[in-house]
C-alpha cells in the first residue's frame, strides 16, 4: 500500500502538502501533477500527519493515519491572546490536595490530552506509569526517603544542598514534602538510550501540567521523587519498568484543595535580539 493516497477529485495541486512535509516525502513532478512519494520517501516519513492536517481540501490520507483520525480544528474553541496568557500564567504548582484518589478514567483522560505533546522526530517514545492510589504513592515515597537517609549517612553533598535531613524528619512526623500528600504520581519512562528522551519527557509532563486544570486537577513536578528514582536502585526496581527503560520525570496529581486568586510575578525575560 502506498504511503499516502490522494483524492483526485479534491486535490487542487496547490503544493501545500509538499511545502509542509518536514522530511520532503512528497513531491509534485510538475505544477500540474498530483503529489507523489519522493524516492526513499517511504522510509523517511515520520507519520506526523502534517500533510493530512494542513490540506484545506481534505484531499490526502496517510496509510497509517486516515483523515477520519484527524478531527477538524474548531475555531470557536481557539484561545485569543488574553485567554492564552491567562491560561498559561495561571497554571500553578499544586501542593495541597483534597483527600481521595482520582479515578482511573480521569487520569487516563489527562494523559490522553498530554500525549499530543511534540516529540523529537515524532518518535512518541514517552511511556506513562500512573501510580494511582495514595497508598501506593506512600509506599514508593518511603523508598525516596530511604535514599535521603542513605545520602545523609554518606554525607553526600546533595543531602545538605536539598536539606534532606528536614525532609526525612518531616516524613517521620507524618508530613510528606516529597509527594505532598498527592493521591497520584505520573511517571514518564522510556528507552534509556534514546537521545532526546529527557526533553520529550519534560515537554510531555509540561503538557500534562497544563492539561490538568480544565479537568479540575492540579499537578506539581516531583523533583525529589525523580532524583530518587534515578539514584536509588530500590525505588527504580519498585517501579518495575520494562527492560532497557528508565524513568525520566514524575508529576504529582490530585484535586487542589485551594483555589488561586492571583497570578504571581516572575523575573523579567532575560532577552536579547540579533538583528
Ligand atoms: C524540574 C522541576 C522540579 C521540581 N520539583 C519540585 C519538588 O520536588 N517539589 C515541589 O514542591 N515543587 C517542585 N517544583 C515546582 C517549582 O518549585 C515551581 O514550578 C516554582 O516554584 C514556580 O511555581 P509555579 O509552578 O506555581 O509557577 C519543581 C519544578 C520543576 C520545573
Amino acid at each position: 500500500m502506498s504511503l499516502f493516497s490522494i483524492d483526485e477529485k479534491l486535490c487542487v495541486k496547490d503544493g501545500i502538502c509538499v511545502a509542509e512535509c518536514p522530511t520532503s516525502v512528497i513531491e509534485m513532478k510538475t505544477s500540474d501533477s498530483l503529489p507523489t512519494v519522493t524516492d526513499g520517501g517511504e522510509t523517511r516519513c515520520i507519520n506526523c500527519g502534517h500533510c493530512v492536517a494542513v490540506c484545506p481540501h481534505g484531499a490526502i490520507s496517510l496509510a497509517r493515519m486516515s483523515i477520519d483520525q484527524c478531527p477538524p480544528i474548531k475555531g470557536a474553541l481557539s484561545l485569543d491572546e488574553n485567554q492564552a496568557e491567562q491560561f498559561l500564567r495561571s497554571r500553578r504548582s499544586i501542593r495541597t490536595y483534597k483527600p481521595g484518589d482520582v479515578d482511573i478514567e480521569t487520569l487516563t483522560r489527562l494523559i490522553n490530552i498530554a500525549r499530543y505533546a511534540p516529540t523529537g522526530s515524532n518518535s512518541q517514545q514517552v511511556h506513562w506509569l500512573v501510580v494511582a492510589t495514595r497508598d501506593k504513592v506512600v509506599q514508593l515515597t518511603a523508598l525516596a526517603v530511604d535514599w535521603m537517609r542513605s545520602a545523609i549517612q554518606e554525607k553526600n553533598p546533595v543531602a545538605e544542598a536539598y536539606q534532606m535531613a528536614g525532609i526525612v524528619h518531616a516524613w517521620e512526623k507524618g508530613i510528606d514534602i516529597i509527594s505532598r500528600g498527592a493521591p497520584a504520581l505520573i511517571i514518564t519512562h522510556g528507552p534509556e538510550t534514546y537521545p532526546v528522551m529527557t526533553i520529550d519527557s519534560a515537554i510531555a509532563l509540561s503538557y500534562l501540567d497544563l492539561a490538568a486544570p480544565p479537568l479540575g486537577l492540579g499537578c506539581c513536578w516531583a523533583g525529589f521523587f525523580m532524583a530518587a528514582a534515578g539514584f536509588w536502585p530500590p525505588l527504580a526496581e519498585a517501579l518495575n519498568l520494562p527492560d532497557g527503560h528508565k524513568s525520566f520525570g514524575a508529576m504529582m496529581v490530585g484535586y487542589p484543595k485551594f483555589t488561586y486568586q492571583r497570578m504571581p510575578e516572575r523575573s523579567e525575560a532575560k532577552l536579547s535580539f540579533f538583528k
